[in-house]
């Protein structure tokens, strides 16, 4: 028998923030959510815009307590009969230029606002109108923003967003409330000074989660998806020391892989119970720095560059690899993937992933896998080879 009871709620994608009644350990978080956003809806939404950044590092809950919170804010909302949404965008996912982030943003807030010849100022002002129309308000979430000033600097979507009144100036536009989530602040060094200046410093901190903390969550975490029994305290306690420690510090997505493929271990070794074996065993082989989601969510052709670059990491065995030797390996790749050529360009990828942390881009004749040392990365190579390739035939 597998040891799993529900192996979804282990995932990487796995929505808590929808079947879960509270995020544990994030509750001071939520009262400051409240604090600063509840009275717009003692006014019935009829606010001026606000901001507020989130800053707090990878895998310290950041993006499941802001869906919960957007979720919680717009049932209250509701109840109430004022007409306000929460609508989450992730600038890694819906970005881009300027202009499609403003028409993945439309097209969420109502299919019909979008259209593919309006420019952003257009779409924006056929937004504000749909708004006040539909005496409809919206409370918005976005995601991943220093990750979108690293990659775009020049999109100004910062400027946009948080001066969204001064396109209604005398009254409010119907944006109540913009949140970004970033995982610190470096990239405040990138904005101009108006952006940083309307950005404003004020933000809420998502510290890494404490050793008990980790334990707790992961015991809840592993309640949903494993049967009674098959783990122990032990296990638990031993997954949160690891993650708490560096290079990991509290990556709470690191210590759900762990768990996670300890499992899958257990299973196809026939054995019903988890030992810190596993744990010890799974957390050799796999690179803390790089978590499933991370792979996942890269573009497909992205993927197919990335297995390229690890390739010629291995052929060269060295640390570092020129791009034209990583072009090269690329080609080999996608023939063997069975696609004929990339519809991006290898420059553009291999740049992604230095801005999303997966590579070191030092110079185009230095580019490696950041942070591990020679003699671990054949193994560790060889292993997200094999997540790359069923990530592939997932996606
Ligand atoms: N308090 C918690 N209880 C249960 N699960 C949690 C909690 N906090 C985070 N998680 C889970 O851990 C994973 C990482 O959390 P989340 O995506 O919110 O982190 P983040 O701070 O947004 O990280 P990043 O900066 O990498 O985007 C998710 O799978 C989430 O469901
Ligand atoms: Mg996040």
């Amino acid at each position: 028998m597998s040891v799993f009871s529900n192996r979804e709620c282990l995932s990487p994608n796995y929505p808590i923030e929808r079947y879960w009644k509270n995020i544990p350990h994030r509750n001071t978080q939520i009262k400051n959510l409240w604090d600063f956003y509840g009275d717009i809806l003692d006014k019935k939404g009829d606010s001026f815009l606000r901001r507020l950044q989130i800053i707090g590092p990878a895998g310290s809950g950041k993006t499941c307590t802001l869906k919960y919170f957007g979720k919680k804010f717009e049932e209250e909302a509701h109840k109430n009969d004022i007409n306000i949404d929460h609508i989450y965008m992730n600038l890694k996912f819906e970005g881009g230029r300027r202009i499609v982030f403003y028409r993945n943003l439309l097209s969420k807030v109502e299919p019909g606002l979008f259209s593919m010849n309006l420019s952003v100022e257009e779409m924006l002002r056929n937004l504000f109108d749909y708004l006040e129309r539909k005496g409809r308000s919206l409370l918005l979430t976005i995601d991943e923003l220093d990750y979108y000033v690293k990659h775009f600097k020049d999109e100004q979507i910062v400027y946009d967003l948080t001066r969204l009144n001064e396109f209604i100036p005398d009254r409010p536009c119907g944006i109540v409330g913009v949140t970004f989530l970033a995982r610190d602040d470096a990239f405040h060094k990138l904005l101009d000074l108006a952006e940083l200046s309307s950005l404003g410093r004020l933000y809420i901190e998502f510290k890494p989660y404490t050793p008990i903390q980790l334990e707790n969550i992961l015991t809840l975490r592993a309640r949903d998806a494993l049967h009674f029994g098959t783990y122990s305290d032990e296990v638990i306690e031993l997954i949160a020391d690891i993650t708490s420690q560096p290079p990991i510090n509290g990556d709470l997505r690191y210590a759900l892989d762990l768990l996670l493929y300890s499992a899958n271990l257990a299973d196809n070794q026939g054995i019903e119970q988890i030992t810190p074996e596993h744990v010890r065993k799974v957390h050799g082989v796999i690179y803390p720095e790089l978590t499933t989601e991370e792979i996942l969510s890269l573009p497909d052709e992205e993927k197919l560059v990335l297995i390229g670059i690890v390739r010629t990491l291995q052929l060269k065995r060295r640390a570092y690899a020129t791009l034209k030797d990583i072009k090269l390996n690329v080609g080999v790749v996608t023939e063997e993937f069975g696609i004929r050529r990339l519809k991006g360009g290898i420059d553009e990828y291999v740049q992604d992933l230095s801005d999303r942390g997966i590579i070191d881009l030092k110079s185009l004749l230095e580019i490696g896998i950041s942070g591990v040392a020679l003699e671990d990365l054949t193994r560790f190579l060889n292993s997200l080879i094999k997540r790359l390739q069923k990530g592939f035939a997932n996606s």
